[in-house]
């Protein structure tokens, strides 16, 4: 078991899954919390979120990480925290068929998914040694439903996906010989009952098993505070109930 990360960044804690991460490490005496997100400001005033004691520290920091700017926008905050674990939680996509919607709504889900996390994994790998040396893990959150089959209606998040699950497998493979810079994950659960799936979507019209954002949370916090065990280990992926 790793000493439990202190000092956590979550990007995309206004809701949904890492509102839930967010909730349950305001309970851990001596977090520290920065959370990004667009609308980020508004958990000032959610019922749900209890604020941090005194002696813990909390950034709220809004930003849209779909933006041409957003990571040159954020750094400087982000660096200034100085995080030990950085989790990123945001995600989403356009749901129809592909070439009825939008080919912005399909950018988006590309900058959202898969470029911006991306961008923000290669600042962190070169600046892991100076402006993030306290760094030590980053998780991404992938998609067991998307990442490694077809998912139609969602051709472009699925891409997105794809393709950040070969980033992180890649550069495992990459780091294998070295000793390890940064403990890099992907943790990909299953449906959740979060606004990413509206109430026409296919799982909860077929009533298919979907879980509760609360628990994927506290199973995420668990497996990310465990050592690396195997080499299959940096992946973690949810079956449909866990
Ligand atoms: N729900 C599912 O069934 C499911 C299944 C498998 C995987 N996942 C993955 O799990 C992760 C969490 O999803 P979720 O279900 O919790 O989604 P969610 O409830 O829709 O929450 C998404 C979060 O991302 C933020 N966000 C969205 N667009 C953003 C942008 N342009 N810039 C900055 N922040 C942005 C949102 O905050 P703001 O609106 O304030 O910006 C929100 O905090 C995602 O990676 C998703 O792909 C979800």
């Amino acid at each position: 078991m790793h000493q439990p990360h202190r000092k956590v960044a979550i990007l995309g804690a206004s809701r949904g899954l890492g509102f839930f991460i967010a909730k349950s490490l305001t309970t851990h005496p001596f977090s520290s919390l920065w959370l990004s997100s667009r609308k980020i400001t508004e958990l000032q005033e959610h019922p749900d979120f209890q604020w941090p004691q005194k002696e813990q520290q909390l950034v709220l920091f809004p930003a849209d990480f779909t933006q041409e700017n957003a990571l040159t926008h954020l750094t400087p905050s982000l660096q200034a925290f100085s995080p030990e674990q950085i989790i990123y939680c945001a995600g989403g996509g356009p749901y129809g068929s592909f070439h009825q919607k939008p080919w912005h709504s399909h950018l988006w889900a590309f900058r959202l998914n898969l470029l911006f996390p991306s961008q923000l994994l290669h600042t962190l790998l070169k600046e892991k040694n100076s402006s993030f040396h306290q760094l030590k893990q980053v998780v991404f959150i992938g998609s067991a439903v998307a990442e490694n089959q077809a998912d139609p209606g969602a051709s472009s998040y699925a891409a997105a996906k794809h393709g950040l699950r070969g980033l992180l497998h890649s550069l495992i493979e990459e780091n294998k010989n070295n000793p390890p810079a940064l403990d890099i994950r992907l943790y990909s659960p299953h449906y959740m009952n979060t606004d990413l799936l509206p109430k026409n979507s296919k799982p909860r019209q077929q009533s298919q098993p979907i879980v509760e954002p609360s628990a994927i949370a506290e199973d995420l916090i668990q497996w990310s505070n465990k050592s690396l065990t195997t080499d299959h280990s940096w992946h973690r992926i949810v079956k449909s109930s866990l």
